[in-house]
């Protein structure tokens, strides 16, 4: 008898139901994990999207722009919806609203540290009331059928790192996957992301855990691999511009014409879903891309300051034929 043998791809980790092939995925990043990016980063190998958090009042409120923020392509699928509130019966009523919009998972965020959001008791701010998570995550595993996933920081300061008791009643009231970011509310992004609580968490409870918080290279995701057992990897900023880190492959190894295809892609796309606003929105892109090139400062200067789509690809023409000159210059 003749036998096919086949090699069928394991997904790395599950949620609940839904298979997650990779243990990379793009963090949600407010004004960055859109879905043009998204796009971007899905085909570099980021194994799910995240979108950017959504305020569950605006939703509630019916705002556009709001809504906007959910935008996603099918072929995203696994798509997460991430959210954030205050008002337990505003998050429970927000998610059971967006529920029929097709995400794969619901996230509810509990990590952001900006004032104008954990200030009003929104995002860190709900670490300080395990039992009102306990209480939205209880009802919301409840009420909707999608997986809902938490993501979280160790506490809001380093007096309060709660983040086992946290974790701990996050599973017990049925949420499918814990995203921790290293860090407290208190530490914002300064020093450095302590990955040992990640650890902990992982120990703890039986549900994936996705580490996060300063991996910015490729030696970085196995470390913290290592270190934490974590089932993924969350990269946030290291992935700014840097898309290539998802198929493991650190930012110097990207040749400039990859670089320049690149952006004319994210470019093209940001163009189709924005209208010409793509532009003004698509720089805090660009000098990411180019921030490790030669003459950066000045292909940077020119990139910010065109004013049609026109000028923005003349700009980049001529900083692939400089490219290419001095190429030619250095093999002669
Ligand atoms: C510009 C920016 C926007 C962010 N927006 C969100 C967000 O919408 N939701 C969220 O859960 N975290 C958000 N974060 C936090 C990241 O998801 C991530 O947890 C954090 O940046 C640490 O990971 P990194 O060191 O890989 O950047 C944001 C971070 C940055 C830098």
């Amino acid at each position: 008898m003749h036998v096919v043998k086949t090699t069928l791809r394991q997904p790395s980790f599950m949620v609940r139901d839904i298979p997650i092939y990779g243990d990379l995925i793009l963090s949600p990043m407010a004004g960055f994990s859109d879905l043009p990016y998204r796009l971007i980063t899905r085909d570099f190998g980021s194994a799910m999207g995240y979108t950017e958090f959504v305020s569950v009042d605006g939703l509630l409120q019916g705002n556009e722009k709001t809504r906007r923020m959910l935008d996603f392509d099918p072929s995203e699928y696994p798509i997460t919806f991430q959210v954030f509130g205050s008002s337990e019966d505003n998050i429970v009523e927000a998610c059971k609203m967006i529920e029929p919009w097709g995400p794969t998972i619901i996230d509810l965020n509990m990590g952001c540290s900006v004032a104008k959001v954990s200030g009003r008791g929104a995002g860190a701010a709900l670490l300080c009331e395990p039992s009102k998570i306990g209480r939205i995550f209880a009802r919301l595993s409840k009420e909707l059928a999608v997986p809902i996933t938490g993501k979280i920081r160790l506490g809001w300061d380093d007096k309060s790192r709660n983040y086992v008791t946290v974790a701990k009643t996050l599973e017990d009231n049925g949420a499918a996957l814990i995203a921790v970011h290293g860090r407290t509310k208190a530490q914002a992004y300064t020093g450095s992301a302590d990955w040992s609580p990640i650890a902990e968490i992982k120990q703890t409870v039986k549900i994936p855990v996705i580490g996060n918080g300063d991996v910015k290279c490729v030696a970085d995701i196995k470390r913290i691999k290592e270190q934490t057992g974590c089932d993924g990897v969350m990269i946030g900023r290291a992935a700014i511009g840097n898309p290539w880190i998802f198929s493991r492959k650190n930012r110097h190894q990207v040749t400039f014409e990859e670089k320049a295809a690149l952006i004319r892609r994210h470019f093209s796309l940001m163009l189709d879903y924005y209208g010409k606003y793509g532009l003004i929105l698509f720089r805090k892109h660009v000098v990411k891309y180019i921030s490790e090139i030669r003459g950066a400062a000045t292909i940077r200067e020119n990139f910010v300051t065109a004013s049609t789509a026109e000028e923005f690809i003349a700009i980049l023409e001529e900083a692939e034929a400089q490219n290419a000159a001095v190429y030619q210059l250095k093999a002669a």
